[in-house]
């Protein structure tokens, strides 16, 4: 890689940051207002007993929130996963890093990384790559940060309107088949906030992925991020591009059944959002863009705060559905209302 590519990709870094940050202070998320989990009055849980334990195939996670791929590779994306892999420490949730991408061919960018375990090496850690990463390339990734899991991220949209983008997207699916038979540690595969559909669920369960993040629609929006820094139009007129959230969930468990480990994530922004993804199959629920909004305005300690009011919260929503724990929460009924409800029929999804 020449500096000035070098350059670039760190310089686009940052800026994802930044626009991310502009954006995610307009957005009025809606999709979750779908849902609604059936009260319970006759609940019986002592809430002191709530159990919000959960596991990702062999991962074991105390609770089932993810700090969700963000960044590294520049100084400010080592002081951002500093500060994350401090949390994922004390409250004991699982944390991914950015693309390590950038560090694979530059030493500098390496410790960006690397402190995320040196900062928390006994914490659930993921990797990221994107899905398209040679054997080689996931390998060190994952040995950088001694990673628990590797995700392998999918972002066609952003690459399409992305000016420096990749535009050849041939081959995806039998490198990802290919890096789930060569790879010992359990690979996700995820998107970057535009969603799977139930057919290309089921095509990553044939290649035998054992983990999908869903990263649907709803919060941070790398189409208008991109459009932003390029300005382009297009990106304007593609705004509303991918798949919501919670129908990506009900599409991918759908079309995976028990056979794969569902991630909620895409615009969760609380733990009302956490709960409805859990009680609608979801085995854990990532949070990017808001976390980083609120670590990046209004610090560390109140990031901290606010991911055990989502704890809190997931647990009011447990006692009021009597639900004593997340396996409870998935059988009690949830009632779907308006475009999800009426997407969801239109695609003959029960
Ligand atoms: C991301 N996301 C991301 N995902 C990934 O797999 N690799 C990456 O390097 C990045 N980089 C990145 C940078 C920034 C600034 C943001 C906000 C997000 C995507 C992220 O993990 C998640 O899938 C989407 O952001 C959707 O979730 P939220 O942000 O709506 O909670």
């Amino acid at each position: 890689m020449d500096i000035m590519d070098e350059h670039k990709r760190k310089q686009r870094k940052d800026e994802h940051i930044k626009y991310g940050m502009l954006l995610e202070k307009k957005l009025k998320r809606n999709a979750f207002d779908d849902i609604t989990i059936l009260h319970n009055c006759l609940s019986e849980v002592d809430m002191e007993s709530i159990d919000i334990s959960t596991k990702l195939q062999s991962i074991n996670l105390e609770n089932p929130i993810i700090i969700n791929a963000i960044t590294g590779g520049t100084s400010q994306g080592k002081i951002i996963n500093g500060k994350l892999a401090g949390i994922a420490k004390k409250l004991k949730v699982a944390m991914a890093v950015g693309s390590q991408k950038i560090a694979l061919n530059n030493k500098d960018a390496v410790d960006s990384f690397k402190i995320v375990r040196k900062i928390n090496p006994d914490g659930v850690v993921f990797a990221n790559l994107s899905a398209d990463s040679s054997v080689e390339e996931a390998k060190s990734a994952i040995e950088m940060i001694k990673a628990d899991a590797i995700q392998l991220h999918l972002n066609v949209p952003q690459e399409v309107v992305m000016k420096e983008g990749q535009k050849k997207f041939t081959g995806l699916i039998d490198n990802i088949a290919n890096l789930v038979q060569n790879i010992d540690i359990p690979i996700i595969v995820k998107e970057v906030g535009f969603g799977i559909a139930k057919e290309e669920a089921l095509i990553l369960a044939e290649s035998g992925v054992k983990i999908i993040d869903v990263s649907g629609k709803g919060g941070t929006n790398f189409i208008e991020i991109e459009g932003r820094r390029g300005k382009s139009q297009a990106s304007y007129h593609l705004r509303n591009w991918g798949i919501p959230t919670p129908i990506s969930l009900i599409e991918t468990i759908d079309a995976t059944q028990d056979k794969v480990d569902v991630i909620s994530s895409g615009g969760l922004k609380n733990g009302v959002d956490a709960a409805k993804s859990l009680a609608l199959g979801a085995k854990a629920v990532g949070f990017a863009g808001y976390f980083l909004h609120i670590l990046l305005s209004k610090g560390s300690l109140a990031l901290e705060k606010y991911i055990i009011e989502i704890q809190k919260e997931i647990k009011y929503v447990m006692a009021m559905s009597g639900a004593r724990n997340l396996e409870e929460l998935k059988q009690r009924p949830v009632i779907i209302n308006g475009k999800t409800y009426h997407w969801l029929k239109y695609r003959g999804i029960k």
